[in-house]
């Protein structure tokens, strides 16, 4: 036998079953973002590997050691996008349309990255990502947080809670930073090796150790919430004040710092306890330097992203079932000429009634076989065509949710009684026979 090949380490397949649940995500969050009249971005999925060295940052985790870079045949270095944001300025500032304008974007799918994979964590994820440009106050700050509030009441979730932060100006973190050094510096028996290592790199993400030695010397670190400049300090209070009068419920947790360089002012991150240690479902913030850092001129900007297999792991974990209906029809053929003429009569049947849901039986076998996959399918009805009614151009209508008789219809006729039927109707138009 040949050898079976596999799929790669961290990168999953998503079976029928499962996608049903990544299709209600999906069209639940297309429905929040219309409804805030945010606009869909398609992006693509790889860019050059420095357009993420220069906004993710060099030092982070993700453009040290996390990406899937690679050289293309004319030897320019490429990535697999470990994130959306990079793509999405860059697409905005190439095509015009940030400057001096106020934007609502959205985009989904796949991202990659090098990661160790366990529950919740993979190399190839999903994302639906969410970016807005050109609106500088915290009411923007709001509005992304009330929509994300709204798509996980729209999806059924409740175990998701709110973490805010504000990681201030440039100049403020930059003074920040240095005061943390020194204190870090002083502890520096007490860190775990990463940390010692980060402290020379990107000291701020110290603080996101889960190390237990580590988390001692933090809990007595400088608070960069202590030392936020005046502006930063106004628009957190404003962005505080928004929520608190439309009842969002949130932690102020000043270790919240993210693992991304591009973050000023307000960041956020939904997190769940459900799903053990990848517990953030969704996260982002404001980013006002990013687009000028990338040579478009100054914009304002805030977004988030949420992971899909962490949303799609807590409705798993809260047990919502997506209503999706069954097939309206399950057309059985059997005998040669009901095989040849079944096919065909199906599609009639889609062209008389466009929105009917119709699977025609294909493979032969025999009637017991047959109707035992129309039930399984979940089909409504059971068109049911033997020779004999090809012959005289008959079908069998047999209910197979409802206690209804079997009943015998002339195929012509049952295409006029069915044509045009909306989605909802087909199957009713033939229960009220
Ligand atoms: P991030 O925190 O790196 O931010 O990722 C956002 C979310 O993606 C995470 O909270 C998590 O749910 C999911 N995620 C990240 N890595 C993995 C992984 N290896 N496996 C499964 N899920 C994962 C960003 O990517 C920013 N671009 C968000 C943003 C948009 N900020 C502003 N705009």
């Amino acid at each position: 036998m040949a050898k079976i090949i596999q799929a790669v380490r961290g990168m999953h397949d998503i079976l029928p079953e499962q996608s049903r649940l990544f299709r209600h995500l999906d069209s639940t969050a297309r429905a929040v973002l219309g409804a805030y009249g945010y606009e869909e971005m398609r992006l693509p999925l790889v860019e050059s590997t420095e357009l993420f060295a220069r906004t993710i940052g060099a030092a982070t985790d993700i453009v040290e050691k996390e990406m899937y870079t690679f050289a293309d045949r004319n030897g320019d270095s490429l990535s697999l996008r470990p994130e959306g944001t990079a793509g999405c300025v860059r697409a905005g500032i190439e095509n015009g349309l940030l400057h001096n304008q106020m934007q609502r974007l959205w985009y989904a799918g796949a991202m990659f990255r090098h990661e160790r994979p366990q529950k919740g964590r993979y190399r190839q994820f999903h994302q639906i990502g969410v970016e807005t440009f050109g609106m500088v106050g915290p009411d923007i700050d709001a509005e992304l947080i009330f929509l994300t509030q709204r798509l996980w009441a729209g999806l059924g979730l409740q175990d998701v809670r709110l973490q805010i932060n504000s990681l201030g100006s440039p100049v403020a973190r930059a003074a920040y930073r240095e005061q943390l050094v020194s204190y870090l510096a002083a502890h520096q028996a007490q860190l775990d090796e990463d940390s010692r290592r980060r402290l020379h790199t990107n000291p701020l993400r110290v603080l996101d150790s889960k190390n237990p030695d580590t988390q001692t010397v933090i809990a007595n670190a400088p608070c960069l919430l202590d030392v936020l400049d005046e502006e930063s300090r106004a628009h957190f209070d404003t962005l505080r004040a928004m929520l608190d009068a439309a009842g969002v419920a949130y932690e102020v947790n000043p270790r919240l710092v993210r693992g991304l360089d591009y973050y000023t002012k307000t960041v956020f991150e939904w997190i769940t306890d459900r799903l053990g240690a990848q517990g953030t479902v969704c996260a982002g913030g404001r980013y006002d330097g990013l687009v000028e850092q990338l040579g478009g001129r100054a914009t304002p900007a805030a977004g988030f992203a949420l992971g899909v297999e962490r949303v799609v792991a807590l409705l798993e974990e809260a047990a919502v079932v997506p209503a999706e209906p069954g097939p309206d029809f399950y057309l059985v053929a059997v005998g040669e000429q009901a095989e040849r003429m079944g096919v065909v009569w199906a599609e009639q049947l889609r062209t008389a009634a466009p929105e009917a849901r119709v699977i025609g039986h294909c493979g032969g076998g025999s009637f017991k076989s047959q109707l035992k996959r129309a039930d399984k399918s979940g089909a409504s009805f059971a068109l049911i065509v033997g020779d004999e009614e090809v012959d005289k151009g008959n079908v069998g209508v047999k209910p197979l949710r409802a206690e209804m008789p079997q009943q015998t219809w002339a195929w012509r006729e049952l295409l006029t009684q069915l044509a045009g039927a909306r989605g909802d109707e087909v199957s009713r138009r033939l229960a009220a026979q």
